[in-house]
């Protein structure tokens, strides 16, 4: 992934993340997925009084695309309070329903800079379909 799109879509992440609603945790999260396609969709944190109703920024941005009838995405920009701020695994698991071990995880490190990781790094070994749709 290019520095100019990692960080294009960081700023995007940023900008999701002020639509965070997280007034339990107080954590606020944005996330920014980028389809295969080039276009970006934004998820940021939605909690819930009752707590387990609550969805996190990432899957927000995936399920976003997919009532889109989007289904093929290449990387995605996530940015919490504290950095970095990794997916959480029911977000790794949704990740990899859809995305190969190749999709992209740009996080901000403790510095600012942008830490890409890979989604075979983050769930290895993981349990899916074997071919993507
Ligand atoms: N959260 C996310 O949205 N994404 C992550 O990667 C980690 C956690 C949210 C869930 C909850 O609203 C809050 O952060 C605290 O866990």
């Amino acid at each position: 992934m290019e520095k100019r799109i990692a960080d294009e879509l960081l700023l995007s992440a940023k900008e999701a993340k002020k639509r965070a609603y997280s007034p339990y945790s107080g954590f606020s999260v944005g996330a920014a997925l980028l389809s295969e396609e080039g276009k970006v969709y934004l998820g940021c944190n939605i909690e819930n009084a009752s707590f387990t109703p609550t969805c996190c920024a990432e899957r927000v941005a995936f399920f976003s695309a997919i009532a889109e009838g989007v289904k093929h995405f290449t990387a995605i920009a996530v940015v919490g309070d504290t950095a970095p701020c990794m997916p959480c695994g029911v977000c790794r698991q949704v990740m990899s329903e859809f995305c190969s071990e190749n999709f992209e995880i740009i996080c901000e490190g403790e510095m600012g800079e942008a830490v890409t990781l890979t989604l075979g790094e983050l769930l290895p070994h993981s349990f899916g379909l074997k071919e993507k749709k």
